[in-house]
This record gives structure tokens, sequence and C-alpha cells, in this order.
């Protein structure tokens, strides 16, 4: 075995990830040993509470004060599993200058704080991992920042969001409603500890930052991300998308245009042939197009405790494998060198152009649709598809449901507001963005 002593490890959060990074090192830790060139053994662990945690602790010395283990001179690699933004950036950022390579599972830290966090590597020398942070298992991040390292990268556009998608799975195949979809994925693990971050796109729009910065290179801007949940996607507007050859997907999208780059993450129709549009359940995959490679679709499980420490426990072996590296020659955390990041433009929402879905319900009288289409017509707003809906016998307004060909947001929104002015419609106008995903 290696000359080397093993490399000590201190986790900070021993709740599902952690648990799972301590099972999967415990039971994969000879291959992992023969991968890394070291032994890699956790000696130092905190946690809020100790008594529930289900980690396998043997062995290790154990506190509920994260600063003793980023304090620990024994200790080479912090791994931070706690999640939320303080006190995981102060102990973070105390790791790093305590000399220490860090590994985190944290979107929202990296999110918001990556490029203070990298500065501050840099300064110190040393790594910070967070394969983890994006499409759990999926090894999304090596995949783009080392594997596609080749290419002009157009575009990215992702399922991010398990519990999002578990839940839109369940309401298209099996019928179930949200809050009944919502509790079963919390049982299973998938859920943020605040739910809400998964349901309105806070989560898939954390980890969309940090695909758009290794992408295009450019800095971390979270407060860019233009962001809509799944919240008012209906069990109609699922089966009417279903209707029309679509699936409603929650999608993170990241794309480069002429003007600059647009990041959003909204729920979307996309084409029931794509293979997107089959990611079911919890299950995760991104789609990236480059301009040597095409496109490519990387497809996994994007939550739960194993897949997640599958990539914690990756870039952990990454570390021990640089430790003697020359910082210079490490892999760039947003994979260009840090002071060759681009200055592109996020561009505002109003200046993205998308096809669309709109839903609406309109009285059942004549008239009624020649207003809207006159709406659409002098916005310059032109129609795909139109499907009108027939209403229960006794209902005084029928469902009307279009797909409307690309415009710019801020043209659909003045059309939009127009006819939610209508007498005869029921505010509010039901609109989910439209993605081809084809080769542009
Ligand atoms: N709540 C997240 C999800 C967990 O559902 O995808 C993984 O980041």
């Amino acid at each position: 075995m290696s000359a080397y002593p093993p490399v000590k490890i201190g986790i900070l959060g021993l709740g599902t990830v952690g648990g799972g990074v301590t099972r999967v090192l415990a039971r994969n830790a000879e291959e992992i040993s023969r991968r890394a060139g070291r032994e890699i053994a956790i000696t130092h662990a905190a946690a809020r509470n100790l008594d529930t945690t289900t980690a396998n602790t043997a062995g290790i010395k154990l506190t509920e004060e994260g600063l003793e283990v980023v304090n620990d001179p024994d200790v080479s690699i912090v791994v931070e599993l706690m999640g939320g933004c303080e006190p995981a950036r102060t102990f973070v950022l105390r790791a790093l200058a305590n000399g220490k390579h860090v590994v985190t599972a944290n979107k929202a830290l990296i999110a918001l704080h990556g490029n203070e966090i990298f500065a501050a590597a840099r300064a110190a020398g040393v790594m910070v991992g967070f394969e983890a942070a994006v499409a759990g298992g999926i090894p999304i991040i090596k995949a783009i920042r080392e594997g596609l390292a080749g290419n002009r990268l157009e575009w990215v556009a992702g399922i991010i969001n398990g519990t999002a998608n578990f839940i839109l799975t369940q309401m298209r195949s099996k019928g179930r409603d949200f809050p009944e979809a919502l509790a079963e994925a919390q049982k299973l693990g998938y859920a943020e500890a605040n739910p809400s971050f998964d349901i309105e796109g806070m989560d898939a729009a954390h980890k969309l930052t940090i695909l758009a910065s290794i992408t295009f290179g450019i800095p971390l801007q979270f407060d860019k991300v233009y962001i809509e949940g799944i919240g008012r996607v209906t069990h109609d507007d699922v089966a009417y998308a279903t209707k029309l050859g679509y699936r409603i997907k929650h999608l993170g999208i990241a794309r480069r245009d002429e003007n600059g780059v647009q990041l959003r993450v909204h729920p979307t129709l996309i084409p029931q042939r794509q293979l997107l549009a089959n990611v079911n359940g919890v299950m995760n995959a991104v789609l990236v197009k480059g301009d040597a490679v095409g496109q490519s679709l990387f497809y996994g499980a994007g939550a739960g405790a194993e897949p997640t420490a599958s990539a914690v426990v990756a870039d952990i072996i990454d570390v021990v494998r640089t430790l003697t590296a020359d910082p210079e020659n490490r892999v760039p955390h947003l994979a260009f060198q840090p002071d060759a990041l681009s200055d592109l433009p996020v561009l505002p929402i109003d200046e993205v152009e998308t096809a669309c879905y709109l839903r609406l319900l309109a009285q059942d009288r004549p008239g009624v649709l020649a207003d809207v289409t006159r709406i659409l017509a002098d916005c310059g707003i032109s129609i795909e598809a139109f499907v009108q809906k027939e209403a229960p016998p006794t209902a005084s307004e029928v469902p009307v449901v279009m797909l409307i060909n690309p415009v710019k947001e801020k043209r659909m929104n003045q059309a939009i507001a127009a006819i939610e002015k209508l007498a005869s419609i029921r505010a509010p106008v039901m609109r989910i963005r439209l993605e081809y995903l084809d080769s542009d």
C-alpha cells in the first residue's frame, strides 16, 4: 500500500448526505484507497444533534461545534454537508484560511458566495470541490469542466431539482395531487429542509448559477437568474401538454445568445420525443450543447444520501490525488482560469425570446377568441397551435390552450396583460415557456 499516512477528513453535518458519505467511504475503502493512492479516514465530525444521526461514527471524534473540526490541525480536508449559507460560509472560509481543502455539497453556498470562497481558496493554495452541489450523483461538473473543455458550449438545459421532477411526474402518471407528491418526496429524503426552495425554483436556480459559470466562464451571478417554480402548474396543464405532444418539466436553462447569456429556471413544455422529456421521478438530467460534441445528455440520481455521497467522495479522492500537485496546475474552480473569466452580460428576462403555451378561461360566447387573437396579432405574435377544450354542459367558461411561436418576453407580457384586461377572460392567464431543444 501507499507509503503515505492516511489523509484525515473532518465532516461538518451528519444528516442524510453525511450518513451516506460515512457509509460509502467505509464500504468502498479498499477500492477508494487504490484510486486515491492513500487511505482516507474520517477522524472528526460535527453535527447539530449527535443523538439523532444515523451515520456510522465508529472511530470518529464527535462534537456539536463545527469550529473544532475546521481548526483541528490533523484534518487536511473539511467536508461541509450542513447546507444553508451560515454558518457554513464562516466555517468554509475558516477552513480555507487554515490551509485545508474543502469539499461541499452546498449549492446555495457556492451560488451565493462561491466567488468569495474560490478567491480565498486561491489565496490559500487549496481546492474546493463542489461536484455534489449540482445534480447529486451525476458528475456534471467534471464533465463540463474537463470532459467538454475543448468545446465552445452553446447552452445547457437541465432537470436539476429532483423533488420538482418527482411532483410533476406523479401529477402526470398517477394523477396525484401536489401536497401528496411533495409529502412523498420529503419522506424519501429528496426535498430540501425548506421545501419551498424546491417548489419555487430556488434550489434549481442555485444549481443553474453554478452550471452557467463553468459553461461560459462567467462569475457566479445568482441574483440575475430569472426564477419561476412549479406551484402554478395544474393537472389540466399537465394533461393539455400531454395531448399536444409535450411534457412539462422544470428546467434550468443557460443559453448564450448574441447579446449575452440567458439564465432562467421555469416550468417548460418540451416535445415528448426529447430524451429529456422522459426523465421521470426524482431523476435529474443535464443536456449540454457544444459546437464540437453536439448534444450530450447526462442522466442519473439527482438527490438522496448515497448518490450525493458518490459525488462528495469523488471530490475527496480528487483532492487527495492532487495533494502534491502545484496549485497553479490544478483544474480551475470555474473551469476557466480565474483571471480569464468573461464579463458577458446576463440578459434580463424581458430580452429573452421563447415559444410558449398559454391557457385561458374564456366566456363561451361569439367574438371572445377574436378579441384574444386580435391582441396577439396587434403585438406581432403568431399562434402555432390552438385548442378549445369542451366545457362541461353547465359551465359558462371554456378552457382555451394555445402554443405561441417564439417571441420576446417583453412583448408576450404586454399581450398577456391586455388579454387579462378583457372582461371575457378570467385572469390570470397561465403561461408556460416552451423549448424544442433542437440543435441550435
Ligand atoms: N432538494 C434537492 C432536489 C436535493 O430535490 O433535487 C438535491 O440537491
